[in-house]
């Protein structure tokens, strides 16, 4: 029996077990059952021509396997029925051992397909009973050498924030949130590999899946609910699905992108780590969604690329946690808020790459230096028990800028306010008003002459009359830890001081290079919702930096 239906069958709150409990999905020990079917592939991205290594783990005696670039044009490029199946039994600590299943089929041909997602299927049908299982793996090629050599295109490059990816998949048991480490076993996972199955709602999900941004005003005195945990508790899907991955982020922008007529490549944030001049010759590289874990080496090639004259549109939010990517790119560490007690590098060094927030004083490089806004100065808006009635868009502060020609905007118009892009995670800034416009406040780290658009408010915490300790979903957790990075103290003075921050749109020149940032982290349903006003925006932004 499922943790769900043993829930709801004796009794259990199963509201609160969906948003409380850790229900990911996890491996039986034995093959017994009714017919299951898992898969992953070693490498999160690949370039053209280079193998994919499938490994499957299934009951079944036979299983198909296909593979289809995922964008406005479904495209099938590899279909193979009849496999042999095997099953292996797996660690119970797989998230952060990888599964180490054997490697099930090794797809070759790839030096024709067109860099993008694709979409993996696993597939098999039940002798017995004729029960179809399935799951799905997504993986990311690269642009081909010619495309990369041709010079300046005007081809869009779009990076895939497949560290927030790996951070959020709980497939396993484990993720950077919550899991099965620490003496009483439920404790998120510092270390996570990459070599384990993508949890289910990660590479698709239904068009009716809720987000966690609500477009529904709550009642007066109404407690903070949680659709999308409800809605992935009792349909099966990971509690993280709104997140992270391609279904609701990559996926959706690529379509959104093609439709319009752009050419979009697509990176993995690996791609990025491990070479930087990835980069060169496009002139706009945009990332889209929840973007919130980064290496160091990654920063490096962006601040690289835009001083060099490089334009980034980033729309896309909460930018927080350094990572480090080891083994061979295979794990990425993560230690967040425990790391200045556990992380080794806070003893043997070098600290500029211990994995806390930028903002933390051992790493020395804020993350408004890369992209003109951070987490730590923003979090929470629109959903749970931060603003749940608020604006849910981007108060606009000044229309004349370029980027909202032809949108018709006036100054104190919500951008995106219907179409909820304006959460759940937003990035901010230190900000003062001045003349009815808001300036850098004075002594804060960010970009000379960086112009704020438009900004709303967002919070660390909840509070209010509606709030039971216990009863909602965070905690005092972020609060603590934003008021412990900026001040130094995690004391009642010291939250009063930060718990209250903002999220932002900015615009800066660095170098020969600029950078826009429309710091949320669902400004992508503006594009998925047809919001004109959202969409207009967004391709004044791209079309501007394609013809720099
Ligand atoms: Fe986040």
């Amino acid at each position: 029996m499922s943790g769900q239906s043993q829930a709801q069958s004796s009794g259990v709150d199963w509201r609160r077990e969906a948003v409380q409990g850790n229900y990911a999905e996890r491996p039986p020990s034995d093959p017994g059952g009714p017919i299951r079917i898992w898969l992953y592939s070693d490498r999160i991205s690949y370039g053209p021509g280079d193998p994919i290594r499938i490994s499957v783990n299934t009951n079944a005696q036979r299983y198909s396997l296909e593979i289809y670039r995922d964008g406005a044009h479904r495209q099938l490029v590899f279909r193979r029925d009849g496999i042999p199946g095997t099953w292996s039994a797996t660690d119970v600590n797989c998230s952060e051992l990888g599964c180490d299943w054997p490697v099930s089929a090794i797809v070759s041909d790839t030096e024709s397909w067109r860099s993008g997602g694709f979409v993996i299927k696993a597939f098999a049908t039940s002798g017995s009973d004729g029960v179809v299982a399935e799951s799905e793996h997504v993986v990311i090629i690269g642009p081909d050498r010619q495309t990369r050599t041709t010079g300046i295109n005007d081809r869009l490059l779009l990076i895939a924030a497949t560290a927030t990816w790996t951070a959020y998949n709980d497939w396993g048991g484990s993720n950077h949130y919550q899991g099965l480490s620490g003496p009483k076993g439920n404790d998120f996972s510092p270390r996570l590999s990459i070599r384990r199955p993508y949890a289910r709602g990660f590479v698709s999900i239904p068009d009716e899946a809720p987000r966690a941004v609500l477009l529904d005003q709550p009642g007066i005195l109404e407690e903070p609910e949680y659709p999308h945990m409800e809605w992935a508790y009792r349909n099966g899907y990971s509690k993280k699905y709104v997140s992270a991955g391609w279904a609701s982020f990559e996926r959706r922008f690529v379509i959104w992108a093609e439709k319009e007529g752009y050419q979009v490549d697509v990176i993995s944030q690996t791609d990025l780590h491990n070479d930087p001049t990835i980069l060169f010759g496009y002139r706009c590289v945009a990332t889209i969604g929840h973007d919130e874990y980064w290496s160091w080496e990654m920063r490096d090639a962006i601040d690289a690329y835009v001083e060099g004259g490089g334009c980034i549109a980033r729309f896309a939010g909460n930018f927080m946690w350094q990572i480090r990517l080891e083994d061979g790119g295979s794990t990425q560490v993560c230690y967040k808020y425990t790391a200045r007690d556990r992380d080794p590098l806070m003893t043997t060094g070098p600290r500029h790459l211990v994995t806390e927030s930028w903002e933390a004083g051992e790493i020395g490089r804020p993350g408004a230096s890369t992209f003109g806004l951070n987490a730590t100065q923003g979090m929470y808006a629109s959903w749970s028990g931060c603003s749940p009635r608020g604006a849910k868009g981007f108060p606009l502060y000044r229309p004349d800028h370029w980027a909202f020609a032809q949108t018709g905007l006036y100054y104190g118009d919500i951008i995106g306010g219907q179409s909820g892009v304006f959460g759940y995670e937003v990035d901010g800034l230190g900000y003062e008003i001045r003349g009815g416009l808001p300036f850098v406040a004075p002594g804060m780290v960010a970009p000379a002459g960086m112009e704020i658009l438009a900004l709303g408010l967002s919070s660390t915490m909840e509070e209010g009359d509606s709030i039971k300790t216990g009863q909602t979903f965070l905690g005092r957790e972020d609060a603590e830890y934003v008021a412990m990075v900026l001040t130094g103290s995690a004391d009642e003075a010291s939250i009063e001081k930060t718990k209250r921050g903002c999220g932002a749109i900015v615009h800066f020149e660095r170098g020969k290079g600029q950078v826009f940032h429309a710091g949320s982290s669902d400004w992508i349903m503006g594009l998925v919702r047809d919001d004109q006003i959202v969409a207009q925006i967004t391709k004044n932004v791209l079309d501007r930096f394609l013809a720099l």
